[in-house]
């Protein structure tokens, strides 16, 4: 073999390498939309409707999904945190999703399993971006140093009214036994703004991006998701 036909062998041999690789690697799906949307409820269907299918799936959630993830997550959410500044606010929002990338969301995709995250980066631009007015270009490029370009394949966005969202979180909050109430406080300018900015992500990123209308019954909106899914991944669902 010549030189040159080596070299040639050998780029085909990585070229399968890399195309094995890039078939074995699973699928990252993020769910975003307002507090009380049904984001949860989505999330664990769709998980069940993909295990039935014999997909390996790890769900997890933002922030949190790891232990000082959820060390971060108890500081963030608990209505006793008072005085966080913004930035801080963003600061710890992204050594949440650091944690989070390192220790599950890129081991699980490395070994063929999907990942299905409740709220990822989109969650910080409209929130800290748009409601925190900080704006979204910190975010983004936060995102890219801390994040190393990890985004999702898909993001499913629910979209909902304001007022009904945030009263449905209200009500779950009040039952839960977590105290994870310091953004239900927020006014009802600050969630349009979150709303908003979600509207614009999806309308920059119409690929990643899908709009679900989150007013309909549970099984309606899931059979929607379903039907997303099976479109964007191929499959018989
Ligand atoms: N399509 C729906 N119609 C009516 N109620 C719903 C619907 N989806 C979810 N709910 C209910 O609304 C409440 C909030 O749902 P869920 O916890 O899934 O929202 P979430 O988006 O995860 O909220 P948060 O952002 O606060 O975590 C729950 O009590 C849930 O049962
Ligand atoms: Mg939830």
């Amino acid at each position: 073999m010549t030189s040159g036909e080596s070299a040639l062998a050998r780029s085909g041999a990585d070229m399968i390498c890399s195309v094995a690789k890039h078939m074995a690697r699973g699928k990252f799906i993020s769910f975003e939309g307002l507090d009380g949307c049904g984001k949860s409820t989505q999330l664990e269907k769709l998980a069940g409707a993909l295990r039935r299918q014999g997909i390996d799936v790890v769900t997890t959630r933002e922030p949190g999904g790891t232990e000082l993830g959820e060390r971060i997550r108890a500081v963030l959410l608990s209505s006793r945190t008072a005085g966080l500044d913004p930035h801080a606010e963003m600061a710890l929002m992204f050594a949440s999703r650091a944690q989070l990338i390192a220790d599950v969301v890129l081991p699980a995709l490395e070994a063929g399993k999907w990942v299905v995250c409740d709220r990822f980066t989109d969650s910080t631009e409209a929130y800290q971006g748009g409601g925190r007015q900080l704006g979204g270009e910190g975010v983004l490029r936060l995102h890219e140093v801390l994040c190393g370009g990890v985004w999702p394949d898909l993001t499913i966005l629910m979209d909902s009214e304001v007022s009904s969202s945030v009263s449905r979180a209200r009500r779950r909050n009040k039952s839960a036994e977590q105290d994870e109430n310091r953004f239900e406080k927020e006014s009802g300018a600050f969630f349009t703004r979150v709303h908003e900015t979600f509207l614009e992500i999806a309308r920059r990123e119409p690929q990643r991006v899908v709009l679900i209308d989150a007013r309909p019954p549970i099984e309606v909106v899931h059979e929607e998701i379903v039907r997303v899914v099976k479109e964007r991944f191929l499959l018989m669902i």
